[in-house]
């Protein structure tokens, strides 16, 4: 009886500790350690008002912002790479798992939630740390993991109306996820992804040392480029190589719902849009739609494509090779690539250039409840037959269009 109780109560003091002291511990840790105890103003715990807005602000996947989600026991906004460094000190000291955020746009919300409500963790948000240099002579930039790519593009196009940096569409993305995981846009098939185009970066490593592409070595430099973020390190900052484009781009948008032919020019497109011309990046976006012809419910693909020439060459270009999809002069628009970047996103033109650095503007995929994930086709197939058939199927099932979705 009595060991028993001993042990029990010994259990029980743990448990109470465990909630209060970890935290209580770091912070004086980072006092200690970054030799400045005005660190800690720049430390949410669940005591300040602002902790659960400051969680919330660049969380775009609301699956992970439940009331029942794991949360952080502190979240740092570092204003220095000291500060940063302390932080991973601190935590590795006392066993917290550190997540990093850069934008928030994780599909699986890793850079600010945790898998289990057991294990202790700590955000580390480098919203702050977002400083973008642009160098237009060099054609090169450094841009810190913080910044959005919004910010990167609007800062490229004040300095320079042909310079560009391949990356992906929606404005809002971090530059430290984005670039840790490779990065995709509209001019990719001519430039490659974005962390093709990274040459150099200053990463914070598990010891808490600042390191560039030459003291880091060639091996880390390449796993860091592509390899995954959160996996090698807090990479701090990039050196960035521009790439040109022309002062005017065009880009277009057509939209065909079953009854045009949707199916046919989706299943066109698998066999023709990688031997376009690399100038040329065309996609598609499948969504539902009320049918013009009775108003029931149908599908409808949106081929949007971006080029880097103007409307004059791209009308007979789209005429030889894709004459199915009917581009017309009137599907297009010139205009700059910072610009194209926002049409591609919103679907409007005229929007002025500072909407690239609203950081919470909305966009598809954005501040909602959402399940993603990206693949690769290598061949056509009917895998995107089968995507189409579940979009139409959702609730709005109409028998009517099972003739479009023959499995054979
Ligand atoms: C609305 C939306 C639009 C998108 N559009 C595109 C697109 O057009 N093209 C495309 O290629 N992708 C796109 N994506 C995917 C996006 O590129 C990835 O989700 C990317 O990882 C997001 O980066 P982040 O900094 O915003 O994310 P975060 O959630 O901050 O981070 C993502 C991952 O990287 C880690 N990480 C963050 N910062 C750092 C750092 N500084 N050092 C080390 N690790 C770090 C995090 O811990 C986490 O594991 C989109 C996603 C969304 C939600
Ligand atoms: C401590 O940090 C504050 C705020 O970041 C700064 O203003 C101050 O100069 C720092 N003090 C020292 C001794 O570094
Ligand atoms: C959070 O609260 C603590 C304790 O009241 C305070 O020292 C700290 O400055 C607060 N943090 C912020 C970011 O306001
Ligand atoms: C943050 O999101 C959670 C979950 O949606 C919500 O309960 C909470 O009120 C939000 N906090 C703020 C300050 O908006
Ligand atoms: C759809 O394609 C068929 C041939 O595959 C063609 O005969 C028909 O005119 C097309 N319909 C439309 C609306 O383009
Ligand atoms: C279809 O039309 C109805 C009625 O006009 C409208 O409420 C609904 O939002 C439309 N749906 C789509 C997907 O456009
Ligand atoms: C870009 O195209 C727009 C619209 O056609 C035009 O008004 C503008 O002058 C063009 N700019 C350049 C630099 O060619
Ligand atoms: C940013 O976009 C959101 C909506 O997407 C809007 O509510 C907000 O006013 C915008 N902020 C600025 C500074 O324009």
């Amino acid at each position: 009886m009595f060991p028993f109780l001993l042990v029990f109560l010994l259990s029980f003091s743990w448990k109470t500790n465990a909630s209060t002291q970890p935290v209580e511990q770091f912070l004086h840790c980072l006092s200690l350690r970054s030799g400045n105890s005005s660190i800690t103003k720049l430390v949410y715990t669940r005591h300040n008002s602002s902790y659960s807005s400051v969680l919330n602000s660049s969380a775009q996947n609301f699956r992970f912002i439940t009331p029942s989600s794991p949360t952080p026991l502190a979240i740092i906004t570092p204003l220095r790479p000291s500060h940063v460094q302390a932080t991973v000190y601190c935590c590795r000291k006392h066993g917290l798992q550190l997540r990093t955020r850069s934008g928030g746009h994780d599909f699986e919300g890793l850079s600010y939630s945790a898998t289990s409500c057991n294990v202790p963790f700590v955000v580390i948000d480098l919203a702050n740390l977002r400083s973008v240099r642009v160098d237009v002579e060099k054609a090169a930039a450094w841009v810190e993991s913080g910044a959005t790519i919004g910010e990167l593009y609007y800062e490229i196009a004040r300095k320079s109306a042909t310079l560009a940096f391949p990356a992906g569409i929606g404005h809002t993305i971090g530059i430290g996820g984005h670039l840790s995981g490779g990065g995709y846009g509209s001019i990719f098939r001519k430039y490659g992804l974005a962390a093709d185009n990274v040459i150099d970066s200053r990463l914070i490593d598990v010891r808490g040392r600042i390191l560039d592409r030459k003291s880091m070595g060639e091996d880390l430099f390449w796993a860091i480029r592509g390899g995954g973020g959160g996996s090698f390190g807090i990479v701090l900052a990039w050196k960035l190589k521009l790439v040109p484009v022309p002062a005017n781009l065009t880009a277009c948008s057509v939209t065909k719902t079953l009854e045009q032919n949707a199916t046919e020019l989706v299943h066109r497109w698998q066999s023709i849009g990688h031997i376009l011309p690399k100038e040329v990046h065309m996609s598609f976006a499948i969504s539902r739609a009320n049918s013009s012809v009775d108003g029931t419910m149908t599908v409808q693909a949106s081929f949007g494509s971006v080029f880097l020439g103007n409307i004059n060459e791209l009308i007979p270009l789209m005429e030889e090779k894709f004459p199915e999809l009917g581009l017309s002069k009137q599907d297009c628009f010139e205009m700059s690539w910072a610009e194209s970047i926002l049409y591609s996103a919103l679907f409007t033109t005229g929007l002025p250039l500072e909407t690239l650095l609203n950081r919470t503007q909305v966009s598809p995929l954005s501040k909602l409840f959402f399940k993603a994930k990206s693949d690769f086709v290598k061949r056509p197939g009917t895998r995107i037959r089968r995507i189409v058939a579940q979009v139409l199927r959702g609730r709005y099932f109409d028998p009517k269009y099972r003739k479009y979705f023959d499995p054979k």
